[in-house]
């Protein structure tokens, strides 16, 4: 007997883009799952900054991996986050927790855990699956492929607002903000393994001067190629 086959649809693109909020907001619509993949490297960062092994040893890391188990589960529609079966959800959006993510998802182990995590959830059901590598490796079959692109000025403002906005900022300023974005960009999309880049066959949508409904309804109209 022959797989069901689901449909997934793929965003990549640089951190504070945008890619959580658009697929949220498409999964409703669609009654698709979302799958944020970054809130895995970050359940890894959680995991690694709480027991204090060094996000730049990279032999300590991998030592670490297995003995971290990873669940995924849907709360009232939330995907939260488990390590060691403990609920990390809460502690995933921190500046720290966010520089470790990207540190330790160029570690080879990290990502082949991640990995087939990854593509087991594609199997089961339709899915908005978030990320940097989701298109390109993840998820080459993808039926769609969206590439989100802001200015970096634009990524910063939006996610210091973000911050402000939630009682996050914890006294950071604009530049630092602006700063710590920097880095992790340039990180993501120059390591050697699964780097943040646009599929050849990616549609790229460029947020800087849309509304999230001006990106949600490009996205829709992108789906209109294809029978849902
Ligand atoms: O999307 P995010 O900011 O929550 O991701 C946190 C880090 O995880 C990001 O800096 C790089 C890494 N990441 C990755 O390497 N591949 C993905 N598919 C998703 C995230």
């Amino acid at each position: 007997m022959s797989e069901k086959k689901f449909i997934s649809i793929a965003i990549d693109g640089p951190s504070g883009v945008g890619k959580s909020t658009i697929a949220k907001l498409l999964s409703k619509e669609l009654g698709y799952v979302y799958i944020d993949t970054g809130a895995m490297f970050r359940t890894l960062a959680v995991y690694f900054n709480e027991h204090g092994i060094d996000a730049a040893d990279e032999k300590a890391i991998t030592e670490a991996i297995d003995s971290i188990s990873i669940d995924i589960k849907y709360i009232d529609g939330v995907q939260h986050m488990f390590a060691n079966g403990t609920d990390v959800t809460d502690r995933l959006r921190t500046e720290a927790v966010s520089q470790i993510a990207s540190i330790t998802s160029q570690y080879g182990p990290v990502r082949a855990k991640l990995l087939d995590m990854q593509r087991a959830l594609a199997k089961k059901e339709n899915v908005i699956m978030d990320g940097r590598d989701i298109g390109t490796v993840v998820l080459p079959d993808a039926q769609l492929k969206i590439f989100l692109t802001a200015s970096s000025a634009v990524r910063a403002k939006r996610r210091y607002d973000q911050l402000l906005e939630t009682g996050k900022l914890g006294g950071a300023s604009f530049e630092d903000i602006l700063k710590d974005q920097e880095e992790r960009d340039y990180r993501d999309s120059h390591r050697e393994i699964a780097p943040l880049k646009a599929a050849e066959d990616a549609v790229t949508i460029d947020t800087s001067d849309m509304s999230i409904d001006e990106v949600k309804a490009a996205i829709i109209d992108e789906l209109g190629n294809f029978a849902l």
